[in-house]
């Protein structure tokens, strides 16, 4: 049985589009399963934000065919660890869970690293050095995971 592991923001187009690729590149994909979601609807079916795809495509990553989803209870019943980007997104996540075994599944992404900041800040409507710092905090709290999950 593959880990699986959601990450979660909140318009799955900027945030967790990376963490999803950047966990896939660190882990063995026959042992951890890695999707992503978002707590809204408005990109449903869409690719990741430009942005996204171009900073993830510096760092040598693909994420150009992901499809943006709406985070559902039954991510619940699927994935052994869910990962929100930031308080808002762990509240809406929390307010889906249906018991303490759903809830003790889900934590803020940057809980797994030490550098003083707590969330990943939303770069949506900001410019591209915003896209580097998401970049590389996700980077350093996938580096942590992958060491556990490997
Ligand atoms: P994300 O960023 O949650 O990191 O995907 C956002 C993407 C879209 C919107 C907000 C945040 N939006 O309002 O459409």
């Amino acid at each position: 049985m593959k880990t699986k592991v959601l990450m979660v923001c909140l318009g799955n187009i900027c945030r967790s589009p990376l963490a999803e690729g950047i966990l896939k590149s660190k882990v063995d994909s026959s042992k951890v399963f890695v999707d992503s979601a978002g707590t809204a609807g408005y990109h449903v079916g869409n690719p990741p934000d430009e942005r996204s795809i171009a900073v993830a495509r510096k760092y040598g990553l693909d994420i150009s065919m992901q499809k943006c989803r709406r985070f559902s209870a039954t991510d619940f019943q699927e994935f052994d660890y869910i990962y929100a980007m930031d308080r808002s997104n762990f509240s809406n996540i929390m307010k889906l869970a249906n018991g303490i075994q759903d809830e003790k599944k889900v934590k803020l992404l940057l809980d797994e690293v030490d550098f003083g900041l707590t969330e990943v800040p939303d770069p949506y409507y900001g410019g591209s050095d915003g896209f580097e710092k998401v970049y590389e905090m996700v980077d350093l709290a996938c580096e942590a995971i992958a060491k556990r999950l490997n």
